[in-house]
């Protein structure tokens, strides 16, 4: 096979409708810019070179992944300056794939076979259309008496479009293959339209010349859905979480109320895991196999080993060995290791601290910037005083050591090996290796109290 055509990708329109800060093609759809998905679409139809159209400041050129090139469009609008800003980009023998940076579930497939049918008819221009969705607002495409394609007719603003025409079911949706030389020529010659230069206006111009034009239909209506506004939005992320989901699938993974899930399209997960209802699996995550991910857990950034367990818990940039075991109801946050069969159970929160294998901290408690030892036990309700006001400190708490149930351990301070602590002590002195640290005041008991204390009151 050639180099492939070179894929012109429009990012550059306001999108105004989205009403947003952010540059409309780079609102993620399942945590992947729109744009994005456009891109590795084009790659794998195989194109050999994306040159991608964006505006100065848009913040679209920093936002590209490695190797697509780009092209600033500084003036005019509409879709016709978008590709003449990419004019210096195109060679004039190539084929080139124009495509919508706001079409983000446009498949591979399905740019393939435009490319397949626009060589098969030898044509200068092939578009991609479908009657398969609702066409208010989408460009209509007005075909001769023969079936060829005539023109296209914008229909964003419906004034002064004759009924006829905007009763055509047939949409443009902004994906086009054509011969370079030709398309080049034919956009110098597009005029102005309310104040826009539109791309669809080179189809009646290069017919005029004698072009073949070609079409390739689809109903294929998922794959279709363009962005103008949130509602698209969430049209678009629908299609793509079930493609995500059916993905996972079909690799082994067993996923209960798939309607319920968020997962990324970056998200790797394991055969014969199991991703329960109301799961939230985010940007860089990658799980295991034969893991246990919810009911109700939300991911984010991390990585866990195989056979691992998470139950309606929160996890942020941390790691998690084989067999350990989360939840219900913690919250795991940045820079925390947990080790190979360590358990973090009901209401633990665990901050940039290591936990050794097969450690448990079953219950209340809040572990912060701590080296917590392999096999220690901490009793329920152990919290590291990590913050003094001012700095963090760390708690170092030996392997095989014990806790007593609320104990406070004031960092900076070490709890030894196989050491103990006794329950309710506040601990500030390093425990030696071994040894009990008490550190709580000894207990009074006042005799007769109830007795005396009788007649008081009342
Ligand atoms: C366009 C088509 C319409 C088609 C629809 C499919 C035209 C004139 N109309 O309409 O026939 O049915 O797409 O979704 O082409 N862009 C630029 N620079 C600009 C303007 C737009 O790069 O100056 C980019 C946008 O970022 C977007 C794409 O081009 O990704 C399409 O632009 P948009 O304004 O959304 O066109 P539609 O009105 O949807
Ligand atoms: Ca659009």
């Amino acid at each position: 096979m050639t180099e492939g055509p070179t894929a012109v990708i429009m990012a550059a329109g306001r999108g105004t409708r989205m009403r947003s800060a952010l540059t409309k093609v780079l609102h993620p759809v399942c945590g992947r810019p729109m744009l994005h998905w456009v891109i590795t679409a084009a790659r794998e139809a195989g194109a050999g070179r994306v040159v991608c159209v964006s505006r100065p400041g848009d913040g679209v050129a920093g936002a590209l992944p490695n190797g697509v090139e780009t092209a600033e469009q500084h003036r005019g609008e509409g879709t016709a300056a978008a590709v003449l800003a990419a004019r210096d980009r195109i060679d004039g023998t190539a084929t080139v794939l124009t495509l919508s940076g706001d079409h983000p579930m446009l498949s591979a497939e399905l740019i393939a076979s435009l490319v397949a049918t626009h060589r098969e008819a030898g044509a200068a221009a092939t578009l991609l259309t479908t009657d398969a969705l609702d066409p208010t607002g989408y460009g209509r495409v007005v075909r001769s008496a023969d079936g060829a394609v005539e023109r296209i007719v914008e229909t964003k603003e419906t004034e002064g479009v004759p009924p006829d025409e905007l009763a055509i079911r047939e949409i443009n949706l902004g994906t086009y293959a054509f011969e370079a030389g030709a398309l080049l020529e034919a956009l110098d010659a597009v005029p102005e339209e309310r104040g826009e230069r539109y791309l669809t206006a080179v189809f009646p111009i290069l017919r005029e010349r004698g072009h073949p034009l070609a079409a390739h239909t689809t109903r294929d209506a998922a794959a279709a859905i363009g962005v103008n506004t949130r509602v698209g939005l969430m049209d678009a992320e629908a299609v793509g979480r079930r493609r995500i989901a059916e993905r996972h699938a079909l690799a082994g993974v067993t996923l209960h109320a798939p309607e319920t899930l968020a997962i990324d399209a970056g998200v790797e997960i394991g055969p014969d895991t199991q991703v329960g209802p109301g799961s939230v699996l985010r940007g860089d995550t990658r799980i295991g196999s034969g893991c246990v991910i919810g009911p109700h857990s939300t991911i984010v950034d991390s990585r866990l080993d195989d056979e691992v367990t998470v139950l309606r818990s929160h996890l942020v940039e941390c790691g998690v060995a084989r067999g350990a075991t989360i939840g219900p109801f913690s919250y795991v946050r940045p820079g925390t290791e947990i080790g190979e069969d360590a358990k973090v159970g009901a209401f633990v929160e665990v901050k940039n601290s290591r936990v050794g294998e097969g450690a448990k901290l079953p219950h209340l408690s809040y572990v912060g910037d701590a080296d917590v030892g392999a096999e220690a036990n901490l009793g329920a309700s152990t919290i590291t005083a990590n913050y003094d006001g001012r700095r963090k400190h760390r708690t170092v708490i030996g392997a095989g050591a014990h806790t007593g149930v609320h104990t406070s351990l004031v960092a900076p301070v070490r709890v030894g090996d196989d050491a103990y602590t006794g329950a309710g002590s506040v601990v500030t002195q390093d425990v030696p290796d071994g040894a009990l640290g008490v550190a709580r005041p000894r207990q009074k008991n006042v005799e007769g109290y109830a007795k005396r204390s009788e007649g008081r009151e009342r």
